[in-house]
C-alpha cells in the first residue's frame, strides 16, 4: 500500500537490520487521521469476509484496530498481555514469546467477548516471527470461533511470520512489506501489478 510505504520512507527510521522505528506516527505518537485511512483500507480489503469483530493485541495494535472496526461497524476486542486481578470469569490464555523484545507474556481473552459464530479479523502493527498472531489464533480457535483474516500495518518480510501464518491457512494482508532493513536503509517488497 503506497500510502503507508511513503509515510515510512518519510518518517520511519531503520535502526538496524531488524528494527524499524515508527514512533512518530504509529507506536508512540499516533497520527489519528492517517490511522483512519489505514483502517478504511483494512475494512475495504476484508469487506467480503463477514467479519463480526476486530481483535488486536495491546498496545500498538489498538489504534488501527479501532479505526478498522469503526469502518466495518463492528466491536473491537483487545487481547491483554497481563491478567487483570479484577477480570473474574472464564478466560482463554496462551503464552507468547517475543523474540524482538526477549520477553514472554500470557495472552488473555475474556470468554464473554467471543462466541462460536464470530468471524474475527486480527489487526496488529508489526509482523515479525508471527508469535503474537499465532497466539491470538490459538485463543480464537479454542473458543470455537473463526480467524477470518489478519491485517498487518508493517510486515518484516525477511522474518518468518507471514510464511507461518499462511502455512497455517490464514489470509494475511500487510499494508507495507519491508524486504530489507539496515541502518538508514528501508527497502520494500516489490508487488507484482
Ligand atoms: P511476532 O509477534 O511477529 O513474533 O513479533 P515479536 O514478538 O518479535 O515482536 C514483539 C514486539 O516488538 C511487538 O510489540 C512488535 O510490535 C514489536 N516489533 C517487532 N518488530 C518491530 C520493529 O521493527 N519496530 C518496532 N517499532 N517494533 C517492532 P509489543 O511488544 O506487542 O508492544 P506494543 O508496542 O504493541 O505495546
Amino acid at each position: 500500500m503506497k500510502l503507508l510505504e511513503d509515510r515510512i520512507r518519510k518518517d520511519g527510521q531503520a535502526e538496524s537490520s531488524t528494527v524499524l522505528k515508527v514512533g512518530s506516527f504509529i507506536n508512540h505518537q499516533v497520527d489519528s487521521q492517517f490511522m483512519d485511512q489505514l483502517g478504511r483500507d483494512f475494512a475495504r480489503h476484508f469487506k467480503e469476509e463477514g467479519i463480526t469483530k476486530v481483535f488486536t493485541i495491546e498496545s500498538s495494535g489498538i489504534a488501527p484496530a479501532m479505526m478498522t472496526a469503526a469502518h466495518l461497524k463492528v466491536p473491537m476486542v483487545i487481547l491483554k498481555k497481563q491478567t487483570s486481578k479484577i477480570l473474574d470469569g472464564e478466560v482463554y490464555q496462551t503464552r507468547v514469546m517475543s523474540f524482538t523484545k526477549g520477553t514472554s507474556y500470557e495472552l488473555t481473552l475474556f470468554a464473554d467477548y467471543i462466541n462460536k459464530e464470530d468471524r474475527i479479523l486480527l489487526i496488529d502493527d508489526f509482523l515479525a516471527n508471527g508469535e503474537a498472531a499465532m497466539g491470538a489464533s490459538r485463543l480464537i480457535e479454542e473458543a470455537g470461533a473463526t480467524l477470518a483474516g489478519i491485517g498487518i500495518l508493517i510486515e518484516k518480510s525477511f522474518q518468518k511470520g507471514r510464511k507461518r501464518l499462511e502455512e497455517a491457512g490464514y489470509k494475511v494482508y500487510s499494508q507495507a512489506r519491508v524486504a530489507r532493513l539496515d541502518k538508514g536503509l528501508i527497502e520494500f517488497v516489490e508487488e507484482e501489478s
